[in-house]
């Protein structure tokens, strides 16, 4: 065989190991990606029926189960977790939120972000300030490292009129219809409904949405639950 041949043979040889690399490689990838996503299903469809839920403390600083993000009067976050540590959710929020905020223009509906990331220092500051005013501050606000906004998660929505902004009254308004019956469709869930307190820990906030992605805000929809219920955490 001359040299030629020799070169030729190596190079097909070489070819055929890369491509067996790469194509194994790719295969394996796809059954670990979909196995993940099959254990998940299984899990989640168990819902409220579940007797034990794994918390896991994973999500670069934030309490998860089963990969969603949990923040409540048990589960809190540490005082310099910010919005930045799970940035690609946060951008995943912002996106849905925007989507939302245009399918609403559409129907006339004009939505506006009273508040959303709240960083440690400042839910201490409301907090404080809250309870040199308020007695019962608990049941409307949260601890320092204990509100959802800390995520950027969270999304205090108000419509035109600056009256409803924050208030109970916001639940009498064309918006407050508009985001409960769409709210879901964008991965956004009312995370304080009326008549959960006990679960969620916090009186009724018509204004107060948290963006958990559609698959979830479907689910909870369609089971009438609070996040805790569905990831059985009460
Ligand atoms: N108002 C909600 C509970 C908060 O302070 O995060
Ligand atoms: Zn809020």
């Amino acid at each position: 065989m001359n040299t030629k041949n020799k070169n030729i043979i190596m190079i097909l040889l070489l070819s055929i190991f890369v491509i067996a690399i790469f194509t194994g490689f790719e295969a394996k990838q796809y059954i670990t990606i979909k196995s993940k996503q099959s254990s998940i299903y299984a899990k989640t469809s168990e819902m409220v029926n579940a007797q034990t839920t794994t918390i896991i403390k994973n999500k670069n600083g934030a309490y998860n189960v089963l990969g969603t993000i949990i923040v409540n009067k048990k589960y809190g976050l540490g005082e310099n977790y910010t919005y930045k540590n799970n940035q690609e959710l946060f951008d995943n929020a912002t996106n849905a939120y925007n989507n939302m905020k245009n399918a609403a223009q559409k129907d006339g509906i004009y939505l506006n972000i009273v508040s959303r990331y709240r960083s440690y220092d400042v839910q201490e500051y409301l907090y404080k300030s809250y309870e040199e005013k308020y007695t019962n501050v608990d049941i409307f606000s949260a601890k320092p490292g204990y509100s959802e906004h800390q995520t950027g998660l969270a999304f205090d929505l108000n419509g035109e009129d600056p009256r409803t902004s924050v208030k109970d009254k916001f639940e009498f308004t064309k918006e407050y219809e508009w985001l409960r019956n769409n709210a879901y469709k964008y991965g956004f869930i009312l995370r304080y409904p009326k008549g959960k307190s006990d679960i969620t820990g916090y009186k009724f906030e018509p204004w107060h949405y948290r963006y958990v992605g559609a698959n979830i805000s479907y689910k909870l929809r369609e089971g009438n639950a609070t996040l805790e219920e569905y990831l059985n955490i009460y």
